[in-house]
């Protein structure tokens, strides 16, 4: 996608906040410092519009992001991040499902996933629970810059295996670092959007 325009919308935290707008929305789940966040900017090649930073658990909203005034991305809390009460875990967790069961623009979810570590249960339960309530997925394997590239495919192959993903399921390597799967992870997120 050639980027025209970047804007900040909204750190939304119940329904009412979400823009009142019928543009497709692609959602970014993943665990707490996965790399949510960097990926956004790599993809639409701005340095730091998504907040990111080194200190876990540091997006605690819906971050709305507007492309082109075409399409949103929606940055949600990370999880598993160990450092917060159970009761704002709980609310998170709320927050979050309303979002993804409830809002109709939502086209698909990119579920992140560490390439240097096996998937944790917080990441397997995430990923059954995207497939039972039917949203279409991509698997996108962050940091790959920090692993070997010959080592890559076996880290994969673990991916696919913990999270039971289909032979065919959309599975993009991706380094915010260095661009990596930037031009494959685009592809598969246009096929979404019409
Ligand atoms: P929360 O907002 O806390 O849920 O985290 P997040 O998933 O948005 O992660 P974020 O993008 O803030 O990245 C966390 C840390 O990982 C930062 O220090 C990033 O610089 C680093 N990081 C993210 N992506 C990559 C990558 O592809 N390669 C490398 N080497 N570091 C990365
Ligand atoms: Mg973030």
């Amino acid at each position: 996608m050639k980027i025209r325009t970047t804007e900040f919308v909204i750190s939304a935290v119940k329904p009412e906040q979400y823009p009142d707008s019928a543009l497709p929305e692609i959602a970014l789940a993943g665990r707490s410092n996965v790399g949510k966040s960097s990926l956004i900017n790599r993809l639409i090649q701005r340095k730091n519009l998504a907040r990111t930073s080194g200190q876990p658990g540091k997006t605690q909203t819906l971050n709305y992001y507007l492309i082109n005034e075409e399409m949103y991305f929606v940055d949600l809390p990370g999880y598993g991040f160990a450092r917060v009460s159970q009761e704002q875990r709980k609310q998170w967790g709320k927050m979050i499902e309303k979002y993804l069961t409830e809002r109709r623009n939502l086209r698909a979810v990119l579920h992140l996933i560490d390439i240097r570590h096996p998937p944790s249960a917080e990441d397997v339960m995430m990923s059954e629970w995207l497939h039972h309530i039917g949203l279409e997925t991509c698997v996108v394997t962050t940091k790959a810059d920090k692993i070997p590239k010959g080592k890559r495919a076996q880290h994969v192959k673990i991916i696919r295996e913990k999270l039971q993903l289909a032979k065919d399921h959309p599975l993009v390597v991706f380094s915010s670092e260095e661009g990596l799967g930037k031009d494959e992870l685009w592809s598969w997120i246009e096929g979404k959007l019409s």
